[in-house]
Order: C-alpha cells, then sequence, then structure tokens
C-alpha cells in the first residue's frame, strides 16, 4: 500500500513567485521567509516523495464565482497554469497522477464527500508556489489537486474539512501501489487583502494554530467560519487548507520544522512540515 510520508504547509503569496523570478530570496525583506525551506527541502530528500497531494484554494483561475464547487479533485494527466494577472512567470504544466486520483474520488465519494471531479483543470498561485518553493528545480513529483472553496460564500467549516483530511489520508494510505505520498496544504496563515481591516494580521492566533497542528490537532475545529473571518481575517479562513492536509496524518507526527515571518506583502507567512515516522 501508498507510504503517506507527511506533510508540508506553507503560505502562497503571489509576490513569491515574482521575487524566485527575480532571484531575491537573500535579500533582507524575503530572506526570513525563504531561509524556511532549506531544511524542508532536506527532508523531502530523505523521503523522496512520489506523489505529492496538493490542498489548496483556487482564487478564480479554473473556478469564478459563477460555478464554484466546494471540494474538487483533479484527475487529469497534467495540469496547465495560466496568467493570473500578478505578473508571475507561466510555469510549465505540473504531471498528474490519474491512478491516484481516481482512487481518492472512489474513496471520498465513498465516505459521502461529494467532490466534483476534474479531468481538465488550471492551477494557480496556491498550487504553483509551494511545488516551486519545494522543488525549486523542476524535480517535483507527480501531482494530484484538491480545492477547497475559500472565495464564494458559504465555505466550508474547520470541522468538515477536518473530516475530508481524515478520510484523505485513509483513502492515500489504502492506494494499492508502492508509491510514497507527500500532502501540502497551501494558504494562509492570518491576512485580510480588502475591505476596512485590509492588512489586518493576528500573530497569537497564528502561534497557537501552528503549535496546535503538532500538540492539539483539532483545535481549530472549535471555531466557525465566521469566529475564523474574525480571528484571522477574511483571507485567513485560507488555513482551512493547513487542517485538512494535517488531519491526513493521523494523531502522532514528528515536527520537521516551522518557520514564521511577517509580513510578506499583506500576509503572515508561515511554512511548517511534520514527518509521519
Ligand atoms: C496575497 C495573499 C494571498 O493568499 C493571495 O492569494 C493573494 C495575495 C497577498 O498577501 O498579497
Ligand atoms: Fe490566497
Amino acid at each position: 500500500m501508498a507510504r503517506l510520508v507527511g506533510c508540508v504547509n506553507t503560505s502562497h503569496v503571489p509576490a513569491i513567485g515574482k521575487a524566485i523570478a527575480s532571484g531575491l530570496q537573500q535579500e533582507p525583506y524575503w530572506k526570513p521567509f525563504f531561509d524556511g525551506f532549506p531544511p524542508i527541502r532536506a527532508w523531502l530528500d530523505e523521503v523522496r516523495p512520489d506523489v505529492a497531494v496538493v490542498v489548496y484554494n483556487d482564487h478564480g483561475l479554473n473556478f469564478f464565482l459563477d460555478k464554484m464547487p466546494t471540494f474538487a479533485l483533479g484527475a487529469a494527466p497534467q495540469y496547465r497554469n495560466a496568467d493570473e494577472g500578478w505578473g508571475i512567470p507561466t510555469l510549465a504544466p505540473f504531471a498528474g497522477e490519474p491512478e491516484l486520483s481516481w482512487h481518492l474520488i472512489d474513496c471520498l465519494i465513498d465516505c459521502e464527500f461529494d467532490l466534483t471531479t476534474c479531468q481538465e483543470m488550471l492551477v494557480d498561485h496556491a498550487f504553483t508556489l509551494p511545488m516551486k518553493l519545494l522543488w525549486p528545480d523542476g524535480q517535483a513529483p507527480a501531482t494530484v489537486p484538491l480545492c477547497i472553496n475559500t472565495v464564494q460564500f458559504p465555505l466550508p467549516g474547520a470541522r468538515r474539512v477536518w473530516a475530508l483530511g481524515e478520510a484523505l489520508g485513509r483513502a492515500i494510505r489504502s492506494w494499492d501501489s508502492d508509491a510514497r505520498v507527500v500532502v501540502i496544504g497551501s494558504g494562509g496563515l492570518s491576512h485580510q487583502l480588502d475591505g476596512q481591516r485590509a492588512g489586518f494580521i493576528n500573530k497569537d492566533f497564528d502561534q497557537r494554530f501552528l503549535r496546535s497542528l503538532v500538540e492539539d490537532p483539532t483545535w481549530a475545529t472549535r471555531y466557525s467560519i465566521r469566529d475564523l473571518v474574525e480571528l484571522t481575517g477574511s483571507q485567513g479562513v485560507e488555513l482551512l487548507m493547513w487542517l485538512a492536509a494535517r488531519a491526513t496524518l493521523g494523531e502522532r507526527v514528528r515536527l520537521v520544522h516551522r518557520n514564521y515571518h511577517i509580513p510578506i506583502s499583506n500576509t503572515a507567512a508561515a511554512t511548517l512540515a511534520l514527518a509521519v515516522d
């Protein structure tokens, strides 16, 4: 059966893509963020995942407000990136793993998660940036994208997303394959891009949330979406991706590395890697 090796969660601010393209990783503004990655890449070199299941939220590139699935899973042989208007270079397509996609779809629908299945799917910065940060030289593993709506209300709640993550973890482990699989969660942490609270960041909440993922991983499921928007900003709800990714791993995890830096653009930028030994 497939082996789930751990998860890597990270923020996905578009400006990261520009910084990479311009080689600014060692500039004072960017260094504290990029310095979070070498220890995680060293761990990935050890565990050598064959597939990355990428849990992220689309921002209007593939799904727009007229049609917004709550949960959507990619089942394509490859996933194309396209220009979102942020000025980030468009990346080459990412390889899919349709056999795992269809296994996950079968398992998750059997567990009553009524996914939208996508045999064509454009992937935006929330998918491409973690891939580029974790595999900067383009040696990325095959991918399966799982999209969770955090754009068009109503959003799925934290408890539901946790349950989805648990079911996803069981489904990955039951795949009849020798593959090693890593789960990536892309989003957050606290940020708000518009409205009266634009620029809002809640360091205390973020730190508590980061600790909880190791010590008490269901801690954040006590909060409603309204609470999460209040506590973390209207885009801070992207932390749901982190919850789903963490929930795949089960109870016992080992902290590989964590990093927290305020701000990048408007976002409290964080990175957290957890291993299942
Ligand atoms: C920013 C953060 C995001 O999560 C996003 O999707 C776009 C922009 C920002 O802070 O600039
Ligand atoms: Fe975002």
